[in-house]
């Protein structure tokens, strides 16, 4: 074999910056990934917090093939029975009733873009013209492209680009009165949207706010006809224990943007619902990406919905939550680095920090140094954070995942973090 086909020079060519040789991954199975060297990977993260039902299911290449036999690319404004099959799904059986309406992209940075467009389109069509801000919240992340990034403040993600986004401002994430009086500044008759997730993912690693926070916010958007947009990328398909993570306030949302766990991460698939409110006074289509909702990605994503339910999954996810949840706190929740372990469902965040009592911080380099030692253990953990946040990892493992499977993950970490600690004084 020539050097430059030996695994190791493939990977690193195929990282576009050389920041290292990246794992390469040549199958999956149940909750594991597995190495071109043969080691087996613990998903503790179900890769970027996607995968929801396990890797290598028969069911999901069946519904794939079925698909690709025949008409395999469809303009996305024509129907076809796949789409129609999952649409129906979601509206009928896992969407907050009210959003009954919905279109269908490749991803999430994608649905955060059309949500903006559709807002902007609506308020427009109601001859609001004045109504064109869309606010974000100050801990928060929406996705890669520049409208995404605008409306959101992960400032170590958004920092190369900051003039090319548009200036939107931030909302607080903790207490509605305070996110309130922003608005208020900003003049909410100027305001089309708020857009926030239920839970805050990446940036946050599994922040929840105030227990009013959502309910404030709901009707005040609703007294100054501003649409509240949740980003459920994330939190979406049952992630927090519940089918949507706004469940847990009871809240109904104008708009919903859904993507990751849709597809299992069997497929890049991602939606956007609305209200018929929201849709009622619309006139003109919404654009739409060459890509969205391609039939192969349908069927995946309704048979990914059809395996959770009818495994009882979500329930599982919540079960397995709790009890990822007291295993963490156990072991770590007196941990002089560990300032807080927090989550719901399946999507459980441990905020890290250089010194419990000054709150100085490592700036990120705890928490890849912890990833990193992770690996060396087989097991994966999600690095998030943002300079809010600084320190943080966060567990998003598949439904499927087992008691012994948690266990691996406690242990790695708690090891993973003295040996990352060691390495970094
Ligand atoms: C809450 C949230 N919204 C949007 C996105 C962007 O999704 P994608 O990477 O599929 O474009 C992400 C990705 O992590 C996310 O966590």
């Amino acid at each position: 074999m020539d050097a430059s086909s030996t695994p190791t020079a493939r990977a690193d060519s195929y990282s576009f910056v050389p920041l290292g040789t990246p794992p390469t991954v040549v199958g999956g199975e149940g909750n594991h990934l597995i190495l071109a060297d043969g080691r087996r990977i613990l998903d503790g993260a179900g890769g970027a917090i996607v995968n929801n039902i396990g890797y290598g299911r028969p069911e999901i290449a069946a519904a794939a093939s079925s698909v690709l036999t025949g008409a395999a690319y469809v303009l996305p404004t024509w129907a076809t029975d796949a789409r129609l099959s999952l649409i129906e799904r979601l509206t009928d059986r896992w969407l907050p009733s009210g959003l009954t309406r919905g279109i269908l992209v490749a991803g999430g940075s994608e649905s955060v873009d059309s949500a903006m467009r559709i807002a902007r389109q609506h308020h427009i069509a109601k001859g609001n013209q004045d109504k064109w801000k869309i606010l974000g919240r100050q801990i928060s992340y929406h996705g890669a492209t520049l409208a995404s990034l605008a409306v959101a403040n992960h400032d170590r993600r958004r920092e190369p680009f900051g003039q090319l986004l548009l200036d939107m401002a931030k909302i607080d994430v903790f207490e509605a009165d305070a996110a309130i009086k922003t608005i208020e500044a900003e003049d909410p008759s100027t305001v089309a949207a708020i857009i926030g997730e239920p839970v805050i993912g990446a940036s946050g690693a599994a922040i929840s706010p105030a227990d009013d926070y959502w309910t404030k916010l709901r009707q005040y958007c609703s007294e100054n006809d501003i649409l509240l947009i949740v980003d459920e990328v994330m939190t979406g398909v049952g992630r927090t224990g519940v089918k949507f993570g706004i469940e847990h306030w009871g809240v109904a949302p104008d708009i919903l943007v859904g993507s990751k766990g849709l597809g299992g991460g069997y497929a890049p698939i991602g939606g956007v619902f609305a209200t018929e409110a929201v849709v009622a006074p619309m006139t003109d289509r919404v654009m739409y990406f060459t890509f969205s909702g391609s039939d192969v990605t349908c069927a995946i994503a309704d048979t990914v919905l059809q395996i959770l339910e009818d495994e009882k999954l979500v329930d599982r996810c919540s079960e397995m939550g709790a009890m990822l949840m007291s295993k963490l706190k156990s072991r770590l929740g007196n941990h002089p680095h560990v300032v807080d372990i927090r989550g719901k469902g399946l999507l459980i965040g441990i905020e890290l920090t250089k010194d419990r009592d000054t709150g100085a911080s490592f700036n990120g380099m705890l928490t890849n140094a912890v990833v990193e030692e992770a690996m060396t253990h087989d097991t994966w953990i999600y690095p998030a954070g943002c300079s809010a946040v600084p320190d943080a990892l966060l567990y998003g493992p598949s439904f499927t995942v087992t008691e012994a499977e948690l266990e691996q993950l406690v242990d790695v970490t708690a090891a993973s973090l003295d040996s990352a600690l060691n390495r970094m004084v």
